[in-house]
């Protein structure tokens, strides 16, 4: 199987979010990504458990809620409640990590724990075992639209040979300045869910469109076998 589609809202113009979200999902994407900052763990404001229950109404596409936001513990049941599928928490800002994620697994959520690119993989030694997902950040998080820091391109390829070494049941998921251009390095790198915002949602080509390229290139590339 190859690797899925995650379009991120953030860069869907939100006046027009339930059409703009009905549009991936017909290009085929695999997932909806919903970026939740709260101007202290990262200097941007975006959206709360409210948008994510309006996303939850228009699609039967699994949601997931990339929490860059303080103390995450205490907003999971709500993220849950809201129609949450997946919920990632970052492990630079909870000290309490196997409790916040155990908590999001209690509650019926796939647990994920996300790294900065400045995070090192060994910061996941005590809890790789427990996680449903690692979130890789391929750009400082905060805004949508930047470019993708190469090294984080290898930081996946150890990530995934260590996953696959072990036999963890964990996914690797990466988040920030994917487009076509680089998608094929991407993909090689092992990864099995891709997030894209500013490549889907501010195409000139339209978000349909744009998304049916991206999972296109994706069907492609998982026919060769996804790596290098
Ligand atoms: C960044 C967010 C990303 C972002 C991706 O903090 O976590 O999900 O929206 O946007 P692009 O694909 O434009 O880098
Ligand atoms: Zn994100």
């Amino acid at each position: 199987m190859g690797a899925v589609l995650a379009p991120s809202i953030l860069s869907a113009d939100f006046a027009r979010l339930g059409a703009e979200i009905e549009a991936t999902e017909a290009g085929g994407a695999g997932m909806i990504h919903v970026d939740v900052m709260d101007g202290h763990f990262v200097p941007n404001i975006t959206i709360g458990p409210l948008v994510a229950a309006a996303v939850r109404k228009v699609t039967q596409l699994p949601v997931d809620c990339h929490l860059m936001i303080e103390q995450p513990a205490r907003y999971a049941e709500d993220f849950v409640q809201a129609g949450a599928d997946m919920i990632s928490v970052h492990i630079e800002t909870d000290p309490h990590l196997q409790g916040t994620l155990a908590r999001i697994r209690q509650l019926g959520a796939k647990a994920g724990v996300v790294l900065n690119p400045s995070t090192p993989l060994s910061s996941l030694t005590e809890i790789l075992p427990e996680v449903d997902y690692v979130l890789l950040m391929s750009v400082n998080p905060g805004f949508g639209g930047q470019k993708l820091i190469p090294s984080v391109l290898r930081k996946a390829r150890e990530l995934r040979e260590w996953i696959d070494r072990e036999g963890f049941a964990a996914r690797i998921e990466i988040d920030g300045g994917v487009h076509l251009g680089n998608l094929d390095d991407v993909v090689g790198s092992g990864v099995d869910m891709i997030v894209a915002g500013s490549a889907v949602f501010g195409a000139d080509a339209g978000a349909q469109s744009a998304t049916e390229t991206l999972v296109k290139r994706l069907a492609e590339l998982a026919e060769r076998g996804h790596c290098c």
